[in-house]
């Protein structure tokens, strides 16, 4: 028999109770890695908690013959994300890999949204990456090893409606991940990104009133949470040892290389712009290449494969 991919490997997957998380944990467990299953239980706006979420997938791994456990604290706050760490090591003795997938969405017009709104989403996404990641920090640079996965969203990355708040935290987490390749790849840890397309409640929320809204449902209907975990299981292997820094996307059989910030086109002159020169000459020689208001599925605009 062939070694799993992930033999001996300790991966905590945070908001693993359902949708992308819960099909990583399953995933992990079955390529022979020992999972902690961290869940707050919330619901999409990210209100309430419920450990039984969480004990539910590790009820499914062990089921299956593998190793898991559950953990019911929020990645939002800096100690709970401290304890996630701890449990995993008080448990199996060592951490490998962090997925930050844990998410919240409370969606509303830019000139609507509340700070309390602003601050919730911030909260999950960007410092909940920022609190778990830290956290398994120092157990990656004692060993010289470690892989964390971040979930990202083309929201951020390209653009979308009445999310000011995910977007910002979304391409926030993507600067992060940078980060943090950066300082750490010295000590052979590694940190990527995936922006999933994936039918789970979170987009289940999204309206369904005009015919435009239904169509566009129905597609992401066939984008099944499953097909994300191949590219997470690769990324915290092994196998993806000389992969770091990178933004990728998937959507049910398509995999992406997202491309990343570099300047476009350039202006000089000996003497120094002006207001009116920026206008007469720095504009129209730019304006060509302006990127359009696009939102997600502008730019994404065949059908998933
Ligand atoms: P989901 O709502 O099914 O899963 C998110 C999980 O996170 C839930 O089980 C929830 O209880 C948990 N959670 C929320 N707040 C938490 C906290 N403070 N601490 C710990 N757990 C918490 O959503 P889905 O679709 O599976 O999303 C997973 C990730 O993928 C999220 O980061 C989301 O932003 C991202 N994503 C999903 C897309 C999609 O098409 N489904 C598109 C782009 C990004």
């Amino acid at each position: 028999m062939t070694r799993p991919m992930l033999a001996d490997k300790v991966v905590l997957v945070t908001g693993a109770g359902g949708g992308i998380g819960r099909d990583f944990a399953l995933a992990l467990a079955r390529e022979g890695a020992k999972v902690v299953v961290n869940d707050l239980g919330a619901s999409v706006a990210g209100e309430g908690r419920d450990l039984s979420r969480a004990q539910g997938v590790v009820d499914e791994i062990t089921a299956a013959g593998g190793s898991a456990i559950a953990n019911g604290d929020s990645v939002a706050d800096w100690d709970s994300a401290g304890r996630m760490v701890t449990q995993a090591v008080d448990t199996y003795g060592r951490i490998d890999a962090v997925i930050n997938n844990a998410g919240i969405l409370r969606d509303r017009f830019f000139f609507n949204m509340s700070l309390d709104e602003w601050r919730a989403v911030i909260d999950v996404h960007l410092n909940g990456a920022f609190n778990v990641s830290r956290a398994a920090a120092p157990h990656f640079k004692a060993q010289q090893s470690g892989a964390y996965v971040h979930m990202v969203s083309t929201s951020g990355l390209i653009g979308n409606l009445g999310q000011a708040n995910y977007s910002a935290a979304k391409l926030g987490i993507a600067a992060l991940s940078k980060s943090i390749a950066m300082d750490m790849a010295k000590f052979g840890v590694r940190s990527n990104c995936i922006s999933p397309f994936a039918f789970s409640r979170m987009v289940g929320s999204i309206p369904t009133e005009t015919p435009d809204q239904k169509e566009r449902v129905e597609r992401l209907q066939r984008m099944e949470t499953a097909k994300i975990a191949p590219l997470a299981v690769y990324l915290v292997s092994d196998q993806a040892k000389q992969v770091s820094g990178q933004l990728f996307a998937v959507r049910a059989n398509e995999i992406f290389l997202m491309s990343q910030i570099r300047p476009l086109r350039g202006m000089h002159t000996a003497e120094g712009w002006t207001p009116q020169t920026v206008a007469d000459r720095v504009m129209p020689a730019l304006k060509p290449s302006f990127y359009p208001l696009d939102r997600s599925q502008d730019v994404f605009d065949w059908d998933p494969v």
